[in-house]
């Protein structure tokens, strides 16, 4: 997935670039380089691991032209070999790259026969030796000659010596160019730049830009001039910090009232408006997405079938495309909290290749999803920087009950009288996560014991068993310990024989339909002797019969519980992380977006 940033301008470009960088850690850290350009000749400078590494060895070079990367390997090890920047064989070109180029192979047997020399094993360096050989009076020409050999996916920043330009190009990646005045930027990601500028122009797929340090001019890839306005960001440079949060985790769990308040802002009734939905009418749905993104399908599913009556059905976006084809033609619902993980985005392209209308539903304007779907809802959470999705999990939920309650009044499946009570107990959503929060420090309290455990289950019954599996991706993902979510009733049929002592199991218990039964299977669990953790509903005051541990969230329609549930899941795995050490918004091997296949 990678990070890429550029700068071009009359100030110092090493530091702006290190600055910008780490705001894009989150994408990956495998290594991280940079190259400036000064007095005529590039300097490039790379090591492997974090910024901070880089930070502490980099010998200041002047300039005022330059580009940088970190790195999350595809292609080659962890090296600084590997690292980006990659220059060519007569050291005028410098380039870095997120993504994958998938005939690399082939470009680079015929570079070496050409007599090019490689220094990587990855496919990006291809990229440095192809523009070098390619035909153009400038940097930019020679940019484009060369892409039009290349196959796959790139978000590309390159430079010459000549400190004149910095020539960015996409495809399938995401870059976004920031206007300063007298100065430009380039980066995978707003976050990076908002400390420099707020204003900014979004490339899209098979364009290419040439970015001074007073101009931008974009042309797509067949060399037409693209005209295209700027955007004003809202976020500001405090949102993509931690505000004195110890993790980007622990303050994105923090902001959930906000995000929740805001994506509801103006909102309840605003889908009557959109034509998709009075000009499509569907007989079914489906829902896609990755990881925490599925979870919230899952969720969705409950949440769709009970406000519209239409039949759901949720799918890994990897798994999309070996479905059977059906005559029906559902709508299809793509969830990704960052608009740009390829696995979404292929199922995308897939659902639309076999005639269906899609929605997406994504956090971040301008992404790629929201050029591929036919209409989007977006989620309000601001930036989320913390590798584990939080906040963007909980407003897709709320997407989710909108989209229902849309789909419900085209449908008139549920009474007016529901309908106003349902808006009533959305709009009190984050007064209840509030009161989950408040209470942060008695969950802190309960994670002793399974901070010291190897394994630990989470079961739930209905529309609290994606709860579950989502607490226990979680749990997994930052704190490294084996978590397993299981629908309860199901525990008995075979994972049970992995229970003891030493298990912890986190049970959802709330006053709902399921309740009686979810008791039935708390006493399964401790009579095997191990230890529970029962989430139940304020007011309960039997669950503390049947469990170790309890602890109460306040009451809400048994349709909204995942959402009070999932704060204290979340703040459960957090603590757990947080005394086992581990680096909790950078987890080992993985990275906020996932931008290969
Ligand atoms: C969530 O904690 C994970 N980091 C991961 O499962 C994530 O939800 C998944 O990669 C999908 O990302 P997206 O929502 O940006 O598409
Ligand atoms: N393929 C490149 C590499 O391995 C970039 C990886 C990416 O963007 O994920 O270095």
């Amino acid at each position: 997935m990678c990070g890429i940033v550029g700068y071009i301008g009359s100030r110092e470009a090493q530091e702006i670039l290190l600055d910008c960088l780490k705001r894009l850690e989150y994408r990956g850290y495998d290594s991280a380089g940079v190259a400036i350009v000064s007095d005529g000749e590039i300097d490039v400078q790379k090591s492997v691991g974090e910024i901070s590494v880089l930070e502490s060895q980099i010998k200041k070079i002047s300039g005022g032209a330059g580009i940088a990367h970190t790195r999350w390997a595809t292609h080659g090890r962890p090296t600084t070999e590997n690292a980006h920047p990659f220059i060519s064989c007569d050291g005028k070109y410098a380039v870095v790259h997120n993504g994958i180029i998938t005939n690399y192979m082939d470009l680079r047997e015929r570079l070496i026969e050409g007599g090019h020399r490689f220094t990587s094993d990855t496919d990006s360096e291809i990229l440095a030796h192809l523009i070098e050989d390619a035909e153009g009076e400038d940097l930019f020409a020679k940019v484009v000659k060369a892409l039009d050999k290349v196959e796959g996916a790139y978000a590309l920043a390159a430079i010459d010596g000549g400190a004149e330009e910095i020539v960015v190009a996409r495809n399938e990646s995401p870059l976004v160019i920031g206007i300063g005045h007298d100065e430009n930027f380039v980066a995978s990601d707003v976050t990076a730049l908002l400390r420099y500028t707020n204003e900014v122009l979004y490339l899209h797929d098979r364009e290419v830009a040439r970015v001074q340090a007073d101009s931008v001019e974009i042309y797509d890839l067949e060399g037409n001039h693209v005209e295209r306005g700027t955007q004003k960001v809202s976020w500001n440079l405090e949102d993509a910090e931690r505000s004195g949060y110890p993790h980007f985790m622990l303050k994105e769990i923090f902001e959930q009232p906000q995000a929740v308040h805001e994506s509801l802002l103006g909102r309840l009734g605003s889908l009557e408006e959109d034509p998709f939905f009075s000009e499509n009418a569907f007989s079914s749905v489906k829902i896609v997405g990755c990881g925490t993104s599925y979870h919230a399908g899952l969720v969705g599913k409950y949440i769709i079938e009970e406000l519209s009556k239409l039949p759901t059905t949720v799918q890994i976006s990897s798994e999309y495309r070996y479905s059977s084809l059906s005559e029906e033609k559902p709508l299809v619902v793509i969830i990704t909290q960052s608009g740009e993980t390829a696995d979404t985005l292929a199922a995308a392209r897939e659902a639309s290749r076999r005639g269906c209308r899609t929605l997406a539903i994504t956090n971040v304007l301008g992404s790629a999803i929201t050029r591929e779907a036919d209409t989007v809802i977006y989620t309000r959470a601001g930036p989320e920087i913390g590798v584990a999705a939080t906040k963007t999990f909980v407003t897709q939920l709320i997407a989710l009950y909108l989209l229902g309650l849309r789909l419900a009044s085209s449908r008139r499946s549920i009474s007016s009288e529901r309908r106003r009570q349902i808006i009533t107990d959305m709009r009190a959503l984050p007064r209840a996560i509030q009161d989950v929060l408040n209470n942060a420090d008695a969950i802190e309290s309960l994670t002793t014991r399974s901070a010291k455990s190897q394994s630990i289950f989470f079961i739930g019954r209905h529309i609290n068993f994606p709860t579950a599996l989502e607490g226990a991706l979680k749990t997994k993902e930052i704190s490294y310990i084996h978590g397993e979510g299981y629908p309860a009733g199901e525990l008995k049929h075979g994972p049970l024989a992995l229970l003891s002592t030493e298990t912890p199991v986190v049970a959802i218990c709330v006053r709902d339909h399921t309740y009686e039964k979810m008791l039935g299977n708390v006493r399964e669990v401790t009579a095997r002797g191990a230890p529970v953790l029962a989430i139940g509903t304020e007011g309960d005051r039997d669950l503390e019969k049947y469990a170790e541990d309890v602890f109460l969230v306040p009451h809400v329609d048994p349709l909204f519980t995942p959402i009070p549930i999932i704060v204290v899941l979340q703040l459960y795995a957090y603590y757990i992380a947080k005394k086992r050490g581990c680096p909790i918004d950078k987890p080992r091997n993985i990275a906020k977006t996932v931008t290969v296949e």
